[in-house]
Protein backbone atom coordinates (compact mmCIF):
# COMPACT_ATOMS: atom_id res chain seq x y z
CA UNK A 1 0.00 0.00 0.00
CA UNK A 2 1.08 3.62 -1.00
CA UNK A 3 1.15 6.44 1.46
CA UNK A 4 0.75 8.50 -1.08
CA UNK A 5 -2.47 10.99 -0.69
CA UNK A 6 -4.71 11.76 -3.66
CA UNK A 7 -7.49 14.73 -3.48
CA UNK A 8 -9.78 14.26 -6.69
CA UNK A 9 -11.99 17.95 -7.75
CA UNK A 10 -14.44 17.44 -10.03
CA UNK A 11 -16.54 19.82 -11.93
CA UNK A 12 -17.61 22.05 -14.95
CA UNK A 13 -15.46 24.03 -16.87
CA UNK A 14 -14.58 27.76 -15.44
CA UNK A 15 -16.16 26.16 -11.54
CA UNK A 16 -12.74 27.35 -10.46
CA UNK A 17 -11.06 23.75 -10.36
CA UNK A 18 -7.38 24.95 -11.45
CA UNK A 19 -6.89 27.62 -9.33
CA UNK A 20 -8.32 25.96 -6.55
CA UNK A 21 -6.15 22.65 -6.78
CA UNK A 22 -3.24 24.59 -7.34
CA UNK A 23 -3.58 26.33 -4.34
CA UNK A 24 -4.01 23.00 -2.38
CA UNK A 25 -1.03 21.64 -4.27
CA UNK A 26 0.97 24.45 -2.98
CA UNK A 27 0.15 24.62 0.44
CA UNK A 28 -0.25 20.65 0.93
CA UNK A 29 3.41 20.14 -1.06
CA UNK A 30 1.33 17.96 -3.60
CA UNK A 31 1.85 17.47 -7.31
CA UNK A 32 -0.50 19.11 -9.09
CA UNK A 33 -1.71 17.21 -12.04
CA UNK A 34 -4.33 19.20 -14.56
CA UNK A 35 -6.03 16.23 -16.61
CA UNK A 36 -7.81 18.79 -18.86
CA UNK A 37 -4.15 19.92 -20.03
CA UNK A 38 -3.64 16.45 -21.45
CA UNK A 39 -7.18 16.73 -23.43
CA UNK A 40 -6.10 19.23 -25.15
CA UNK A 41 -3.03 17.92 -26.09
CA UNK A 42 -4.39 15.56 -28.03
CA UNK A 43 -6.90 17.51 -29.03
CA UNK A 44 -4.57 20.38 -30.25
CA UNK A 45 -2.59 17.27 -32.33
CA UNK A 46 -5.97 15.92 -33.41
CA UNK A 47 -6.57 19.40 -34.94
CA UNK A 48 -3.54 19.61 -36.52
CA UNK A 49 -3.58 15.74 -38.29
CA UNK A 50 -6.83 17.91 -39.97
CA UNK A 51 -8.80 15.18 -38.07
CA UNK A 52 -12.48 16.00 -37.39
CA UNK A 53 -14.42 16.10 -34.27
CA UNK A 54 -16.93 13.39 -35.42
CA UNK A 55 -14.44 11.29 -36.99
CA UNK A 56 -14.24 8.56 -34.27
CA UNK A 57 -12.65 6.50 -36.37
CA UNK A 58 -9.58 8.65 -37.32
CA UNK A 59 -9.27 10.25 -33.72
CA UNK A 60 -8.90 6.33 -32.43
CA UNK A 61 -6.56 5.82 -34.92
CA UNK A 62 -4.31 8.67 -34.39
CA UNK A 63 -4.42 8.12 -30.11
CA UNK A 64 -1.34 5.47 -30.81
CA UNK A 65 1.05 8.14 -32.62
CA UNK A 66 0.52 10.77 -29.51
CA UNK A 67 2.75 10.75 -26.72
CA UNK A 68 1.45 12.78 -24.33
CA UNK A 69 3.90 13.59 -20.90
CA UNK A 70 3.98 15.43 -18.03
CA UNK A 71 6.53 17.20 -16.05
CA UNK A 72 7.08 19.75 -13.69
CA UNK A 73 8.88 22.91 -13.72
CA UNK A 74 9.06 25.20 -10.87
CA UNK A 75 5.78 23.31 -9.66
CA UNK A 76 4.46 24.55 -12.90
CA UNK A 77 3.16 21.47 -15.16
CA UNK A 78 4.49 21.03 -18.55
CA UNK A 79 2.70 19.28 -20.80
CA UNK A 80 4.30 17.66 -23.68
CA UNK A 81 2.94 16.55 -27.17
CA UNK A 82 5.26 13.92 -28.98
CA UNK A 83 8.40 15.90 -27.17
CA UNK A 84 7.35 19.29 -28.04
CA UNK A 85 6.37 22.15 -25.04
CA UNK A 86 2.39 22.64 -25.60
CA UNK A 87 1.68 24.62 -22.83
CA UNK A 88 1.60 27.80 -24.96
CA UNK A 89 -0.84 26.42 -27.76
CA UNK A 90 -3.91 24.57 -25.64
CA UNK A 91 -5.61 27.57 -23.79
CA UNK A 92 -7.64 28.62 -27.01
CA UNK A 93 -11.33 27.89 -27.16
CA UNK A 94 -10.77 26.38 -30.52
CA UNK A 95 -8.76 23.64 -28.40
CA UNK A 96 -10.99 23.81 -25.59
CA UNK A 97 -14.22 22.75 -27.55
CA UNK A 98 -11.94 19.95 -29.23
CA UNK A 99 -10.96 18.54 -26.25
CA UNK A 100 -14.42 18.46 -25.15
CA UNK A 101 -15.58 16.53 -28.43
CA UNK A 102 -13.09 13.76 -28.25
CA UNK A 103 -12.60 13.34 -24.82
CA UNK A 104 -16.08 10.88 -25.67
CA UNK A 105 -13.77 8.85 -27.70
CA UNK A 106 -12.99 5.54 -25.69
CA UNK A 107 -9.01 5.11 -27.01
CA UNK A 108 -8.66 8.62 -26.04
CA UNK A 109 -9.88 8.14 -22.38
CA UNK A 110 -7.97 4.60 -22.15
CA UNK A 111 -4.63 6.55 -23.06
CA UNK A 112 -4.89 9.32 -20.88
CA UNK A 113 -6.10 7.57 -17.63
CA UNK A 114 -3.37 5.14 -17.27
CA UNK A 115 -1.15 8.13 -17.74
CA UNK A 116 -3.02 9.90 -14.63
CA UNK A 117 -3.40 6.73 -12.25
CA UNK A 118 0.27 6.18 -13.37
CA UNK A 119 1.28 9.41 -11.75
CA UNK A 120 -1.14 9.53 -8.79
CA UNK A 121 0.29 6.01 -7.99
CA UNK A 122 4.38 7.84 -7.35
CA UNK A 123 3.16 10.82 -5.76
CA UNK A 124 0.47 12.47 -3.76
CA UNK A 125 -1.61 14.64 -5.70
CA UNK A 126 -4.37 16.91 -6.64
CA UNK A 127 -6.05 15.60 -9.64
CA UNK A 128 -8.98 17.81 -11.39
CA UNK A 129 -10.64 16.91 -14.47
CA UNK A 130 -14.12 15.60 -14.68
CA UNK A 131 -14.18 12.08 -14.01
CA UNK A 132 -10.77 11.25 -11.31
CA UNK A 133 -13.59 10.77 -8.67
CA UNK A 134 -15.59 8.80 -10.43
CA UNK A 135 -13.13 6.90 -12.84
CA UNK A 136 -9.76 7.93 -12.60
CA UNK A 137 -9.07 7.93 -8.44
CA UNK A 138 -12.25 6.14 -7.20
CA UNK A 139 -10.33 5.85 -4.32
CA UNK A 140 -9.19 8.88 -3.60
CA UNK A 141 -8.30 10.45 0.09
CA UNK A 142 -10.70 13.77 -1.14
CA UNK A 143 -13.54 13.72 -3.91
CA UNK A 144 -14.78 17.10 -4.17
CA UNK A 145 -17.48 18.45 -7.13
CA UNK A 146 -16.80 22.05 -7.38
CA UNK A 147 -19.48 23.61 -9.08
CA UNK A 148 -20.77 27.64 -9.55
CA UNK A 149 -23.73 28.82 -11.56
CA UNK A 150 -23.15 29.33 -14.97
CA UNK A 151 -23.22 32.73 -15.65
CA UNK A 152 -21.18 33.31 -12.26
CA UNK A 153 -18.35 31.36 -14.65
CA UNK A 154 -18.88 33.23 -17.78
CA UNK A 155 -18.87 36.58 -16.06
CA UNK A 156 -15.33 35.40 -14.13
CA UNK A 157 -13.94 33.78 -17.88
CA UNK A 158 -15.09 37.48 -19.40
CA UNK A 159 -12.98 39.02 -17.11
CA UNK A 160 -10.37 36.49 -17.28
CA UNK A 161 -9.87 37.30 -20.67
CA UNK A 162 -10.56 41.08 -20.38
CA UNK A 163 -7.34 41.12 -18.52
CA UNK A 164 -5.67 39.82 -21.22
CA UNK A 165 -6.75 42.32 -23.69
CA UNK A 166 -8.79 39.65 -25.64
CA UNK A 167 -12.33 40.93 -26.94
CA UNK A 168 -14.78 38.99 -26.09
CA UNK A 169 -18.50 38.55 -25.57
CA UNK A 170 -20.15 37.53 -22.36
CA UNK A 171 -23.29 36.33 -23.85
CA UNK A 172 -21.17 33.65 -26.13
CA UNK A 173 -19.07 32.34 -23.80
CA UNK A 174 -22.04 31.68 -21.43
CA UNK A 175 -23.61 29.65 -24.30
CA UNK A 176 -20.45 28.05 -25.02
CA UNK A 177 -20.12 27.00 -21.35
CA UNK A 178 -24.08 25.46 -21.46
CA UNK A 179 -22.87 23.46 -24.21
CA UNK A 180 -19.42 22.47 -22.87
CA UNK A 181 -21.33 21.26 -19.62
CA UNK A 182 -24.01 19.60 -21.94
CA UNK A 183 -21.25 17.49 -24.05
CA UNK A 184 -19.27 16.71 -20.89
CA UNK A 185 -22.30 15.51 -18.97
CA UNK A 186 -24.36 13.16 -21.63
CA UNK A 187 -21.01 11.23 -23.60
CA UNK A 188 -21.27 7.81 -22.96
CA UNK A 189 -17.95 6.99 -21.62
CA UNK A 190 -17.08 9.04 -18.16
CA UNK A 191 -19.49 11.88 -18.11
CA UNK A 192 -19.24 14.17 -15.76
CA UNK A 193 -21.03 13.86 -12.53
CA UNK A 194 -20.65 14.13 -9.06
CA UNK A 195 -19.46 10.66 -7.44
CA UNK A 196 -21.72 9.56 -5.02
CA UNK A 197 -19.05 9.96 -1.94
CA UNK A 198 -18.14 13.63 -3.48
CA UNK A 199 -18.42 16.20 -1.39
CA UNK A 200 -20.41 19.05 -3.02
CA UNK A 201 -19.17 22.64 -3.58
CA UNK A 202 -20.83 25.71 -5.31
CA UNK A 203 -18.24 28.50 -5.41
CA UNK A 204 -20.58 31.00 -6.81
CA UNK A 205 -20.85 32.84 -3.45
CA UNK A 206 -17.23 31.75 -2.31
CA UNK A 207 -14.27 33.30 -2.64
CA UNK A 208 -10.77 30.87 -3.73
CA UNK A 209 -9.41 30.50 -0.33
CA UNK A 210 -12.75 30.20 1.27
CA UNK A 211 -13.35 26.93 -0.79
CA UNK A 212 -9.55 26.21 -0.83
CA UNK A 213 -9.73 26.07 3.15
CA UNK A 214 -12.68 24.06 2.72
CA UNK A 215 -11.25 21.45 0.96
CA UNK A 216 -7.85 21.13 3.06
CA UNK A 217 -10.15 21.09 6.13
CA UNK A 218 -11.23 17.73 4.14
CA UNK A 219 -7.68 16.45 3.66
CA UNK A 220 -6.69 17.29 6.90
CA UNK A 221 -9.84 15.11 7.94
CA UNK A 222 -8.91 12.50 6.38
CA UNK A 223 -5.21 12.33 6.90
CA UNK A 224 -6.29 11.71 10.75
CA UNK A 225 -8.94 9.17 10.02
O1 LIG B 1 -10.77 21.36 -17.83
P1 LIG B 1 -10.55 21.75 -19.31
O2 LIG B 1 -11.46 22.82 -19.81
O3 LIG B 1 -9.11 22.04 -19.60
O4 LIG B 1 -10.92 20.39 -20.11
C1 LIG B 1 -11.05 20.36 -21.51
C2 LIG B 1 -11.97 19.23 -21.91
O5 LIG B 1 -11.34 17.97 -21.66
C3 LIG B 1 -13.30 19.14 -21.16
O6 LIG B 1 -14.31 19.88 -21.81
C4 LIG B 1 -13.63 17.68 -21.13
C5 LIG B 1 -12.28 17.01 -21.25
N1 LIG B 1 -11.86 16.40 -19.98
C6 LIG B 1 -12.33 15.14 -19.69
O7 LIG B 1 -13.13 14.59 -20.44
N2 LIG B 1 -11.90 14.49 -18.58
C7 LIG B 1 -11.04 15.08 -17.74
N3 LIG B 1 -10.62 14.40 -16.66
C8 LIG B 1 -10.57 16.38 -18.00
C9 LIG B 1 -11.01 17.03 -19.13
Amino acid sequence: MSNNIAIAIDGPAGAGKSTIAKLIAKKKGYIYVDTGAMYRAMALYLIEQGIGADDQQRISEAVPGVDVTITYENGEQVVWLNGRNVNGLIRTEEVGKMASASSGNKEVRRKLVELQQALARKESVVMDGRDIGTCVLPDADVKVYLTADSHVRAVRRYEELQAKGQDCDLETIEKDIIDRDYQDMHRDISPLRQAEDAVLLDSSHMTIEEVAQAIIGMCDGAQEE
